[in-house]
């Protein structure tokens, strides 16, 4: 089974994303860090604890991460609140994509004492090298952290699949993906590490997406996490409508994050995936943040760092996450 770590920012998407992680018997999830993003850390982290027991798993420790961006600041979860409802038409509030609470109840579980950071530094210590791979699909800002505080841990990992990062698709800020923007500085220091990392960018994922009659398939699974995502898709659809289709897909609600982590175990699932060189605009101007790719430095030798996928395959990722969770369930 392939080790993982999962970095969340739960979040509806990362809430999907950890169902799949947890459930699949493919995967040894070695432990979850949070970091604040779409809502504050204290409730990214309550909301992955609500997952982890939904999902039965209570033997998942959930090590709580950074509240703020490295090197500003800025609240991301501010965008998530400000932005939308500038859209046309604007936004009742249980619309918004992500809400501080998961439709779930309360739960008894507690985080660990552990910062994520510290964590992070002693289990990738302890493994071999090349052992675990990281997933993280929020801002980066708990590994960028790890890897500046001790380099030792590079070796260690396997690889990177992150989700973040656009190019083609129309992003939430100006020119940048929100994992990105909201912590420009961790991104490139990872960008920068020398570890293998593949990019599951926006215009990847906007190929993830699930439709209502995906959702009811889920929702027929009937177990308490298929019963969840199938909830959370209804919602992100929802959201997606009366926001005039803020994925700009037009077909179904994407579910970025998930797409992550069935990368992992089906590298197939993403397509048109460029080896190239990615850096992340670090200048305080309009693209702060943007993440810019090999093909726009013609004039300039930039070293490749990463495996960067444009696209990916809808059917293949919904069957996985079909798979994944109906097996859990038998
Ligand atoms: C990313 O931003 C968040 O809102 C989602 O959870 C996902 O990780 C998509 O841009
Ligand atoms: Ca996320």
């Amino acid at each position: 089974r392939r080790k993982i770590i999962m970095d969340v920012d739960t979040g509806s998407d990362d809430a999907i994303a950890l169902c799949a992680a947890m459930l699949s018997d493919e995967l040894e999830l070695l432990g979850v860090c949070t970091v604040g993003g779409n809502v504050e850390v204290k409730n990214t982290t309550d909301n992955t604890l609500r997952v982890v027991e939904c999902c039965g798993r209570p033997e998942v420790k959930v090590y709580r991460g950074a509240a703020l961006p490295l090197a500003s600041t800025l609240q991301p979860w501010g965008l998530q609140a400000q932005e939308l409802p500038r859209r046309e038409g604007g936004r009742d509030q249980e619309t918004a994509v992500h809400t501080d609470h998961l439709p779930l109840p309360p739960t008894s579980l507690r985080e660990q004492q552990q910062s994520a950071c510290v964590w992070l530094i002693e289990t990738l210590l302890a493994a071999e090298d090349g052992e675990i791979t990281l997933v993280p699909v929020g801002p980066i800002t708990n590994i960028a952290l790890a890897m500046r505080a001790d380099p030792r841990i590079l070796p260690k990992i396997r690889e990177i699949v992150l989700m973040g990062g656009s190019h083609d698709t129309y992003p939430p800020t100006q020119a940048a993906e929100f994992n990105v923007w909201a912590d420009p500085e961790a991104l490139e220091i990872v960008l920068q590490s020398g570890v293998k990392v593949t990019m599951v960018s926006l215009d990847a994922t906007s190929h993830a997406c699930l439709d209502r009659r995906q959702a009811a398939l889920l929702r027929e699974i009937g177990s308490a996490p298929a019963l969840l995502c199938a909830e959370l898709v209804e919602h992100r659809l929802k959201a997606s409508a009366a926001e005039g289709d803020a994925d700009g897909t037009g077909v179904g609600a994407a579910i970025h994050d998930a797409l992550a982590v069935c990368a992992v175990l089906h590298p197939e699932v993403l397509t048109e995936v460029e080896y190239t060189s990615c850096h992340v605009d670090l200048g305080h101007g309009y693209a702060y943040g943007e993440t810019v790719l090999g093909r726009n430095y013609k004039f300039m030798e930039m070293p490749k760092n990463c495996y960067y996928a444009r696209s990916a395959d809808s059917q293949l990722f919904f069957d996985w996450l079909y798979g994944v969770l109906q097996k859990a369930a038998r």
